[in-house]
């Protein structure tokens, strides 16, 4: 039996991977903690956790996630972003855990025009994305043993997501403008749960950051455009650019993921993202209803 420990368990990935390992609990056990319950910030606090836990996996779902919020809250950012994975890094180095650290595209700054390979050069345009990547860096450097899964525009039935703002905002209004020229890619947090359950099923050992979104491009016109057609809402949707729409913490205007090394390693295909939308949607029920 494998022991998982899953942090910021109350958030959207990790209801995500709650909901994808129900399957698996003959083999894996998972203990979930939310930020009440285990402050990944607080250094003795995560050291006791492991000491006794008996802990095989950790992962790492636990994130300050509020882009915009960031630009003006950056201690806070920092703490969650990159001191909490440094304690979360140097307790699974002292009780052999293999860390599992999810992090964003946001380590680009999108002045390129083809995917990112997980080589690619990094320079975070804002706060949010700093703190992460600082985070990465800080999981690198203490522990051996870890993935760092980059992924972008996750979205699912939980929590706080595009999708469901989408879906909200385009019953309740008639016009809705978008942004078109932010490219990337939307990632249903249950197909990155899958994958991440892979890691830890197959026991891969080939350690090192790895990219992972859903296959193809969108803009997030593109997105909200899916969104409004597979659950037959009507609103007039509107592209604009982002200069339109100005918000505190700058985004990449390209930021596409290169996934040729996790689907190498794990031997996978991963699902186009319209189709994920589509799986989406049926798994939030159609109509939709705001709770
Ligand atoms: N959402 C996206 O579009 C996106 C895109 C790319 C990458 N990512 C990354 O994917 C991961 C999962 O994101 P998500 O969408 O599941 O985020 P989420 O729904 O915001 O969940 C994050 C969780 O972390 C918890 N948390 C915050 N501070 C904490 C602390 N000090 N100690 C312990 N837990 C703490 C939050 O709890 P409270 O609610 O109690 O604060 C929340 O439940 C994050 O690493 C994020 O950076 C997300």
């Amino acid at each position: 039996m494998l022991k998982i420990l899953v942090t910021g368990g109350n958030g959207q990935l990790a209801n995500c991977i709650k909901e994808v390992s129900s399957q698996h609990l003959d083999t894996l056990t998972f203990i979930y903690k939310s930020s009440k319950e285990l402050d990944i910030t607080d250094k003795v606090a995560v050291f006791k956790e492991f000491e006794g836990g008996g802990y095989h996996f950790c992962v790492n779902t636990a994130a300050y996630t509020n882009v915009d919020g960031a630009e003006n809250d950056q201690g806070k950012a920092d703490l969650v972003n990159r001191v909490g994975p440094k304690n979360i890094a140097e307790a699974c180095k002292k009780n052999d855990v293999v860390l599992v650290h999810i992090s964003t595209d946001f380590v680009f700054d999108g002045g390129q025009s083809t995917p990112n390979t997980e080589q690619a050069v990094t320079n975070p345009l804002g706060v949010y994305g700093s703190s992460k990547l600082k985070g990465e860096q800080a999981v690198v450097s203490k522990c051996k043993k870890y993935f760092v899964i980059r992924t972008s525009w996750l979205y699912s039935e939980y929590g706080s997501n595009f999708m469901k703002s989408m879906l909200k905002y385009g019953r309740e209004r008639e016009s809705l403008s978008v942004v078109y020229d932010q490219i990337g890619t939307p990632t249903y947090a249950k197909d990155l749960a899958e994958v991440i359950l892979l890691f830890v099923l197959n026991r891969i050992d080939d350690y090192g950051i790895y990219h992972y979104s859903n296959e193809g491009v969108a803009s997030w016109y593109d997105f909200a455009k899916a969104i409004f057609d597979i659950n037959d809402v009507v609103v007039q949707l509107l592209p604009i650019r982002t200069e339109a729409y100005p918000l505190p913490a700058k985004r990449p205007s390209f930021s596409v993921l290169d996934k040729s090394k996790i689907k190498n390693v794990l031997q996978i295909e991963i699902p186009y993202w319209r189709d994920s939308l589509k799986r989406a949607c049926d798994d939030l029920g159609h109509p939709y209803q705001e709770q």
